[in-house]
């Protein structure tokens, strides 16, 4: 099997452009990879993204949105992930189930025992071997990424994220599958030490 790499944090720490950073590195050592979004990442995944994000506001029934990422992440999982890891590449996943516990769970409410239910329904096998947890502040966040259109979870409000990060946070200190990575400081500071992560924490046992 490969190696499954995640990454999350809330709206605006950046840390979709450090995914082909760490993809760089990676090929330089010698490994195929894959990179990948969720909700999103197939054809079906995708269209199922665009129900989550841009339904109108109180549209999606919380559990009917919990139920669509899980539905999203299955097809994901079948069609991309699994057959890449089978094949012994790297998968480097923009957000995984570890998003469902802080946004459906943390931030909206949602049962983590339904969220760990549907994980052992939808990937009984496959879980995360590295997660990089971006830590940053949702207000500054929220600034970041202030010039482009909103979607339904950059709409939420500052408690809303805060419940997201305290979660993330809650989960990282409890397992040390993660990395925490100070999202605060220079984009290409945070991008080095993603690099780091990966290369402390897969390379040596890859
Ligand atoms: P992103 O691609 O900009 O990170 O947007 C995806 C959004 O979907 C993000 O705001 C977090 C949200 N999300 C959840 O609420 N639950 C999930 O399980 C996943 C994967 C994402």
């Amino acid at each position: 099997m490969g190696w499954f790499i995640t990454l999350e944090g809330v709206e605006g720490v950046g840390k979709s452009s450090c995914i082909p950073h760490i993809a760089n590195f990676l090929a330089g050592q010698g490994k195929a990879v894959v990179t990948t979004r969720e909700p999103g990442g197939t054809h079906v995944a995708e269209a199922i993204r665009e129900i989550l994000l841009w339904s109108d506001k109180g549209a999606l029934d919380p559990v009917t949105e919990l139920l669509l990422h899980f539905a999203s992440r299955r097809q994901h999982l079948v069609e991309v992930i699994e057959p890449a890891l089978v094949r012994g590449e790297v998968v480097l996943c923009d957000r995984f189930t570890d998003a469902t516990h802080a946004y459906q769970g943390g931030g909206s409410g949602l049962s983590q025992a339904w969220i760990d239910s549907l994980s052992r329904i939808v990937h009984p096998t496959i879980n995360p071997d590295l997660t990089l947890l971006f830590d940053l502040v949702p207000e500054e966040g929220l600034k970041r990424i202030a010039s482009h259109k909103a979607d339904r979870y950059e709409r939420e409000s500052l408690a809303f994220l805060e419940r997201v990060r305290q979660n993330y946070l809650a989960r990282a200190r409890a397992s040390n599958r993660f990395v925490i990575i100070d999202a605060s400081q220079s984009a290409i500071e945070v991008q080095r030490q993603a690099v780091a992560a990966v290369e402390t924490h897969i390379w040596p046992g890859a």
